[in-house]
């Protein structure tokens, strides 16, 4: 075990939380939790419903949001949407475009159900990812399925609609939406947790919907051979409650004001312009470094696919970076670990809206301090 040298305080980040999500909450945000004090109040009255609303109306400005798509909320996090997914939006069989944890995770969910048709799985291995296309009409696919950016792998994929007739579009936006710009109308369904780009806590999900994923939705849960829908995965009850600004079962109200604020404060800096230029610098200057530095480089090795909030480098075999990510932990720089099993020596970082550059400028300089050091 290298012994990894301390730090000058000076070298060191203003904030140094740079994990893939959660991810780093503004101080404002926590701020908006007691000023107005909703916290501790109904979420069914006007005033938790007006922040609701607002959440919504500022999802529709910066996603760019057609408005014959509905913006729904619900509880449990993306996770949770992909049984929501697969109780309501799979009529019987989904292909899915599968890499890394995150893409591998759906499409085990819908693998599970006993109510669908064993899923067509196109795999691509870890920091790549392939195009989904069409299957033939014969393996009954009516939904398909990808991330936009895959959390554990680094990996941005393009959004677009696989052109089949009468099948769905899923994407996982996860942890990007916000971030980067993307083309609603090639997809029904565009879901996220609050926790990454905006910022906020985790516990809820958002479901940009088109109105063949509504009445999908509907179809399904109305039918009188139906499967048995839980009320919790009832995506049309959380169509219904959301219409009036409102979730089945109570949420976690914290994370619906910090994500507010949140979303009101990416529109005050320029929007999804200045919100993604600004990710794609961040970005940009670790893949760079990387690419300079004898002792790293990104993990994605196409240029094309690196996620511009989300970024992977591999560390020299000499030096552990786990050992790394647990000294630079202990000087205040945290959750830059990989995800486990990805990579074979890796750091990830998080460039979120809320990641100043100066920050990430200060991080690049403490892990060349360790390194110059330590190789
Ligand atoms: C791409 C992606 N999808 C889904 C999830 C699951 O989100 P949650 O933990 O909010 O359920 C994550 C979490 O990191 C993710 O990165």
């Amino acid at each position: 075990m290298v012994a990894f040298p301390n730090i000058p305080q000076a070298l060191l980040p203003a904030d140094g939380r740079f994990g893939c999500g959660p991810s780093k909450v503004r101080a404002a945000q926590i701020e908006a939790l007691s000023s107005p004090l909703l916290m501790g109040t109904s979420h069914r009255a006007a005033p938790v419903r007006d922040v609701v609303a607002s959440l919504k109306d500022g999802l529709r400005a910066l996603l760019a949001v057609p408005d014959d798509y509905e913006v729904v909320l619900g509880n449990g996090g993306a996770s949770a949407f992909w049984d929501v997914a697969c109780a309501c939006l799979i009529s019987s069989r989904a292909a899915f475009g599968s890499w890394g944890a995150f893409g591998a995770k759906f499409a085990s969910e819908a693998a599970h159900a006993p109510h669908l048709e064993a899923p067509l799985i196109d795999e691509a291995a870890h920091g790549s990812l392939i195009t989904v296309s069409p299957r033939g009409t014969t393996e009954g696919v009516d939904v398909y399925a990808y991330p936009h950016n895959e959390t554990s792998t680094g990996v941005a994929s393009p959004v677009y609609r696989v052109e089949a007739p009468s099948a769905l579009t899923l994407v996982d936006g996860t942890s990007i939406a916000g971030a980067a710009p993307v083309d609603l109308p090639q997809v029904d369904a565009y879901y996220f947790s609050l926790q990454k780009a905006l910022g906020s806590d985790g516990g809820l999900w958002v479901a940009i919907l088109s109105p063949a994923a509504v009445e999908r939705a509907r179809r399904i849960e109305g039918s009188a051979d139906g499967r048995w829908v839980p009320q919790f995965l009832s995506l049309s009850t959380a169509i219904g409650n959301s219409r009036k600004d409102q979730t089945l079962n109570t949420p976690a109200l914290a994370t619906i004001i910090m994500a507010e604020r949140q979303v009101r404060w990416l529109l005050e800096r320029g929007g999804m312009e200045a919100v993604s230029a600004h990710c794609a610098q961040a970005s940009s200057l670790i893949y760079d470094w990387a690419e300079a530095n004898l002792a790293a480089r990104p993990f994605v090795e196409n240029p094309t696919w690196r996620s511009p909030v989300t970024a992977t480098i591999e560390i020299d075999e000499a030096v552990s970076a786990s050992e790394l990510a647990a000294h630079l932990r202990t000087l205040g720089i945290v959750d830059i670990g990989a995800y486990r099993g990805v990579g074979a020596n890796q750091l990830r970082i998080g460039t979120w809206p809320s990641v100043e550059i100066g920050d990430v400028e200060a991080l690049l300089a403490c892990i060349d301090y360790c390194l110059e050091r330590v190789l």
